[in-house]
């Protein structure tokens, strides 16, 4: 029996009798431009914006408003059940948070903050390749609760594998490979403000964590190198202490001597992309993990079939929230398509433009297994660390309880195709 939605619901009604509010505003319009206004103006570009003239992200939003639900009534929905089976694991709802890199742009407790919301909720966490604390210090907060480890695929075989090696120590139960980033998108707002985080020494500690990351960075063929970039402007010298101050390593003078920090950037921005990987070299990541892989990023249905021949255990349908092509077809639209590709071989899962309840029932009547939330858990990390993450995911999961309740059904093995109706473009 669950009956979470009712007292989430409940508590912030009686919290309001006593004059509070809730932690984090509830609609998603509030909560992003509450957010927006404890952030930098580099940091709210960097999360809310998305490629070229942002259509994507606006396809993604009309994408689950064209998806009409379609109630049942008189059907005993007094007592709901929203867990699910993914890849053998229980889940007591259909939701996992998507992998976010460079969070500690938002809240100097970054992806530790979101790991303790998460394990507190038992909602698995999918950790960033990009992430600002390393996957063994999340792991060390999170318990026995689930969690994947999301990969970019580097140029360097020898850093991946060792990559997949500590997500498999640090009990990840799933890696999540993403395609769609082989290169950065072009995304307007980031390039207006001039402003990369990696950069900057930001969302780089999987890698300054890794010790065959430290090997490379350490050579002295590469420290050789590194030459003094031409004259030092007043702001590249504070740039490049606050780069050093940030930089893991020992005292600021140690780190200073031995040219780590720029090292360590500029090793990552040589090795973070590997736009040249294709089908043939996903055999590579089957061989050096036992864990399940899921493909990220995929819209294709033909790529979907591609999965499914190359062995893969999943997918992640989503267009990276509109980041990375403009005038890209949403995941929610692309999501039928794929589900009939894979014709029941692997679970599909989607994101993209998550935001209230009734998105996640949509996606899974149209067959997705489970989504992923990205932005919205990010905001609430902005306005209140961990417990604003907690007060988003617990928001979306009282609302999609509700939603799936109210449209007549008990758990979510009812809810499927004719639960919906699908407007025409
Ligand atoms: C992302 N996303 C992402 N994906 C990934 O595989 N690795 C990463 O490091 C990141 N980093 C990242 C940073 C920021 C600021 C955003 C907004 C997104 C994409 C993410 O996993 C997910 O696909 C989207 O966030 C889903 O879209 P919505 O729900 O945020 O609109």
């Amino acid at each position: 029996m669950n009956l979470k939605a009712l007292e989430q619901q409940r508590a912030i009604y009686v919290g309001g009798f006593a004059g509070a509010r809730p932690l984090v505003p509830v609609r998603f319009d509030l909560l992003e431009r509450a957010a927006r206004d404890t952030m930098s103006a580099e940091a709210y570009a960097y999360i809310a914006g998305g490629a070229g003239l942002e259509t994507t992200m606006e396809h993604n939003r009309r994408g689950f408003e064209r998806v009409r639900i379609l109630p049942r009534m008189l059907r005993d929905v007094s007592e709901r059940d929203t867990s699910i089976k993914l890849l053998g694991q229980k889940l007591t709802a259909p939701v996992l948070t998507a992998p976010i890199g460079v969070l500690e742009m938002v809240h100097p407790e970054a992806d530790l903050a979101v790991a303790r919301a998460a394990a507190a909720l038992g909602v698995p966490m999918i950790f960033s390749n990009q992430a600002s604390f390393p996957m063994e210090e999340c792991a060390a907060e999170m318990g026995n609760s689930p969690r994947w480890f999301q990969l970019y695929w580097s140029k360097s075989d020898e850093l991946t594998a060792s990559l997949l090696r500590r997500a498999e120590a640090s009990g990840c139960s799933a890696v999540v490979l993403t395609l769609d980033t082989t290169m950065l998108g072009w995304r307007p707002r980031d390039l207006d403000l001039a402003y990369l985080p990696f950069l900057r020494g930001l969302g780089i500690a999987q890698y300054t964590a890794d010790p065959v990351f430290q090997k490379m960075a350490s050579e002295p063929d590469f420290l050789r190198s590194i030459q003094d970039e031409g004259a030092f402007s007043q702001t590249k010298l504070l740039n490049f202490f606050k780069l050093v101050k940030k930089y893991p390593g020992g005292s600021f003078r140690k780190k200073m001597k031995s040219k780590a920090p720029v090292a360590g950037v500029r090793k990552f921005i040589e090795i973070y992309s590997r736009p040249s990987i294709t089908w043939g070299d996903l055999a590579f990541l089957k061989k050096h993990t036992r864990l399940p892989i899921l493909l990220k990023g995929i819209l294709h249905p033909e790529d979907a079939r591609l999965a499914v021949e190359h062995g893969m255990d999943g997918i992640i349908a989503s267009n990276h929230g509109g980041r990375q092509v403009a005038g890209s077809i949403s995941a929610i639209e692309a999501l039928p398509a794929i589900v009939e590709a894979v014709g029941g071989k692997l679970p599909v899962l989607v994101d993209s433009g998550i935001r209230e309840g009734a998105d996640i029932f949509r996606a899974l009547a149209l067959g997705a297994k489970a989504v992923c939330v990205g932005r919205p858990y990010v905001y609430g990390l902005a306005l209140a660390g961990q417990a604003g993450v907690e007060a988003v995911l617990k928001n979306l999961l009282a609302d999609f309880e509700l939603t799936m309740g109210l449209a007549g059904c008990r758990h979510i093995g009812e809810i499927d195709r004719s639960s919906v109706h699908v407007e025409k473009g």
